[in-house]
């Protein structure tokens, strides 16, 4: 049989009776790309082609379930094909996908009717396109000053329509095709935000329709699929569709057990002789706040004019991730409804309302060669150069493949189409590989067994994979890799933190021959530097200072930038905190060293092997001769946090903190008297959650010793 990631590839029996033959699936693949890559079609056939690649990509998001595209991919090539319709009525076929309002109508709910038919929202994308909506609106409305908006985030779930008849709710549905939608009204009741009476009655309205949407808390669908992973159950694939496929179970329990919640965002309908009296929708949102609904009380802004709305959208976008639950935007509504009515509406949009479009956070290209860095203790790195590709905001072209494990957990081909994604401000990662689109050209990746940079054919370095550690390293360093990875490492902030000396000034100055190791760092000479390209006196004079700066560092930032495999911050405190000097490690043996508490043996020996090596100790004496500190400083001594309230618990941290860094947290929890180690396991105590926390979460959940808090719960352990 074959499964659904091998559509494309095999013609099984099963696949002649798909809507879509494999071979066909392939062509309109490609188009797709073409699409993408020129988005730019002007003739009546290549219009034919993109409605047939979005009926077929439409298929496999809504029927197979198995998208082969981004979400941003398709609305570009949705919104190509508008734009050409836009310049060609003559072209539009009647089933090309601008001619649907979107529906979720199924048979297996009655459908009912909406008090008022709900349209779609336009999309906007930038400042630009806010100010033409704006424009827009003050030419619709005759309004020559500022309009006020409300503007509230675009929850990224299913919509709830809720009908209140003398203050009960009565009916819930779904949106459906925008007139009718599917009557749910068990599946609702089992939401416990929305409430089941409201007091509408008390403003005068007999009859109310709103609008709102259900959602999943991110933590909570995390801790959902860790608990379905215990069971042993199929995870859900994400917050939105487990949402929308909680409303529209058979069975309400099922629904009830999803976590839903409902952010209610509209008063759509009102009867009543109150109804007229509620005058613009900042106030409605403050009356079914009052009734007890769930509404974006917090998250929303009633905006003076255009430019602070353009503000905020951008301050939401900026702090999307933080956000507990999923938002792909936000919605600019004209807050009065007398001008909402003057704006009035096209029949697939109300013009008074516009969506402002995050930027997309996943989009696919195609891994096009894998190169290999060496890092600063000879560590092999697979980085993937990818098809240049705009994401979230910047260009994407070269992913870290991590090590030999992801690329095959991954199942990564050369050639293969990725899908890859960057949340917030983290660096973009492979989310998976689409089998299902391989040609045939695509090449295994063959992790290399000899140094990629070192090694000639005569001449062959075997690379090591030491026994539970997933890196390949190359053991000798004969090209200088690791050396100017070193010093990358040594000016680093959290080693000796030389301001104004990155990555790409090192790496000039070692090829101009003027670093060889890190005690060169000392020895500059700054009239050389001060006439370099981009460079001047100035610059000169200030890289100096910052260089002259770290001589004085404390002994731990030193021992730290050494860069001894496995000797990370903590250790480097450890060991300051025990010697006078640095050189007097090299008096320490193996088990000396593990009885310092939390040094393990493979750091006690990578230790001595570091001190045992005449050139090291030469490096130390050069530092030492240049003018660094190797002495134990004051911030080198020990700190006494051992009457704190965590003392002698051990402590991680997972998942995104909304309201420190997680330097910050771990040093909290050390002055609290905690330890914070790395890795979940029957000696950790305490896991502190944040936000998308993963699979750590899922490990710790299955150790009952371990005592699960959030980032607020611990906070206020410090009280
Ligand atoms: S207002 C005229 N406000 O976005 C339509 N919609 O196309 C009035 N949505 O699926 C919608 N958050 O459920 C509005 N704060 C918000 C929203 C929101 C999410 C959804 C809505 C629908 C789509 C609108």
């Amino acid at each position: 049989m074959c499964c659904s990631q091998d559509l494309i590839n095999c013609e099984s029996k099963e696949s002649q009776t798909l809507k879509y033959k494999v071979k066909d699936q392939k062509r309109l693949n490609d188009l797709t790309r073409q699409f993408l890559e020129s988005q730019s079609i002007s003739t009546k056939p290549d219009y034919e082609s993109l409605v047939d690649v979005l009926h077929f990509h439409e298929w496999r998001y809504y029927v197979k379930d198995d998208p082969l595209l981004a979400d941003g991919e398709y609305d570009t090539l949705f919104n190509l094909l508008k734009s050409i319709e836009k310049e060609n009525p003559n072209f539009i076929r009647v089933d090309s996908p601008t001619q649907r309002v979107g529906s979720d109508l199924s048979s297996d709910f009655p459908t009912v009717i909406h008090m008022s038919p709900m349209l779609s929202l336009p999309n906007s994308y930038n400042g630009d396109d806010l100010r033409d909506f704006d424009k827009q609106i003050k030419k619709l409305t005759a309004v020559e000053g500022d309009i006020e908006y409300v503007v509230e985030p675009k929850f990224d779930g299913g919509t709830v329509v809720l009908i209140y008849e003398d203050d009960t709710l009565i009916r819930g549905a779904t949106r459906g095709n925008g007139t009718a939608g599917d009557e749910i009204t068990h599946n609702i009741k089992t939401i416990k935000s929305i409430p089941l009476t409201a007091h509408f009655s008390d403003h005068g309205i007999m009859k109310a329709e709103v609008r709102g949407e259900a959602i999943i808390r991110k933590d909570r669908f995390d801790a959902m699929n860790a608990e379905r992973e215990k069971k042993g159950e199929v995870l859900f694939a994400n917050p939105r569709n487990t949402a929308t496929g909680g409303l529209r179970t058979k069975n309400p329990s099922e629904t009830a057990v999803r976590n839903i919640d409902a952010f209610i965002y509209q008063i759509a309908a009102a009867e009543g002789e109150g109804a007229d009296q509620i005058s613009n929708h900042a106030e409605s949102i403050k009356i079914l706040d009052s009734l007890g609904f769930k509404v974006p009380r917090n998250e929303s802004k009633l905006c003076v004019n255009i430019d602070e709305v353009i503000e905020y959208c951008k301050t939401w976008e900026a702090k999307r991730e933080a956000y507990p639950y999923e938002i792909d935007g936000m919605v600019v509504k004209v807050s009065s409804y007398l001008l909402q009515q003057k704006a009035g509406e096209t029949s697939h949009h109300p013009r008074w309302a516009m969506a402002y479009k995050f930027k997309a956070k996943q989009a696919t290209t195609t891994l096009e060669q894998v190169v290999y860095q060496v890092g600063k203790i000879g560590t092999i790195t697979p980085v993937a150069k990818v098809r240049p590709v705009a994401l979230a905001g910047v260009t994407v072209s070269s992913i870290s493949l991590h090590n030999e494990d992801f690329i095959n957990q991954k199942d990564l081909y050369l050639n293969d189409t990725i899908l890859i994604e960057r949340a917030g401000d983290v660096i973009p990662y492979v989310v998976k590989s689409f089998a299902e689109l391989r040609k045939g050209h695509e090449k295994k990746i063959n992790f290399p067994k000899t140094c990629p940079i070192n090694s000639n054919q005569e001449n062959p370095i075997n690379l090591v994979r030491d026994e539970n550690e997933a890196a390949w390293r190359c053991p000798t360093c004969v090209c200088g890799s690791q050396d100017l990875q070193r010093m990358i490492f040594f000016v680093s902030k959290d080693a000796m933190n030389i301001d104004g000396m990155g990555k790409s000034i090192v790496e000039k100055f070692h090829e101009l021959g003027w670093l060889r190791d890190i005690s060169d760092i000392y020895n500059l000479n700054y009239e050389k530097i001060a006439q370099l390209e981009g460079f001047g006196e100035r610059s000169a004079e200030k890289l100096q200072k910052a260089i002259e700066k770290s001589k004085a560092n404390p002994l731990h930032r030193l021992l730290f930038g050494l860069g001894i495999h496995h000797l990370g911050q903590r250790a480097a405190k450890i060991f300051s905190a025990e010697i006078k000097h640095a050189r007097d490690l090299a008096n320490w043996s193996i088990d000396q060293l593990q009885e310092l508490k939390d040094i393990g043996p493979v750091l006690a020996r990578n230790v001595v092997e570091w001190f045992t090596e005449a050139k090291n100790i030469e490096l130390l004496d050069r530092l030492e001769s240049g003018g660094v500190n190797l002495l134990q400083t004051e911030s080198d001594m020990p700190k006494d946090f051992s009457d704190g309230p965590l003392a002698g618990k051990t402590i991680l941290f997972t998942g995104t903190l909304k309201h420190m860094g997680r330097k910050e947290a771990q040093k909290i929890a050390e002055e609290l008297g905690a330890k914070n180690i790395s890795a979940v396991s029957k000696n950790l105590n305490i896991l502190v959650v944040g936000e998308k926390a993963g699979s750590k979460l899922k490990k710790a959940e299955k150790i009952q010793t371990v005592e699960i808090l959030t980032e607020e719960e611990f906070l206020k352990i410090r009280g």
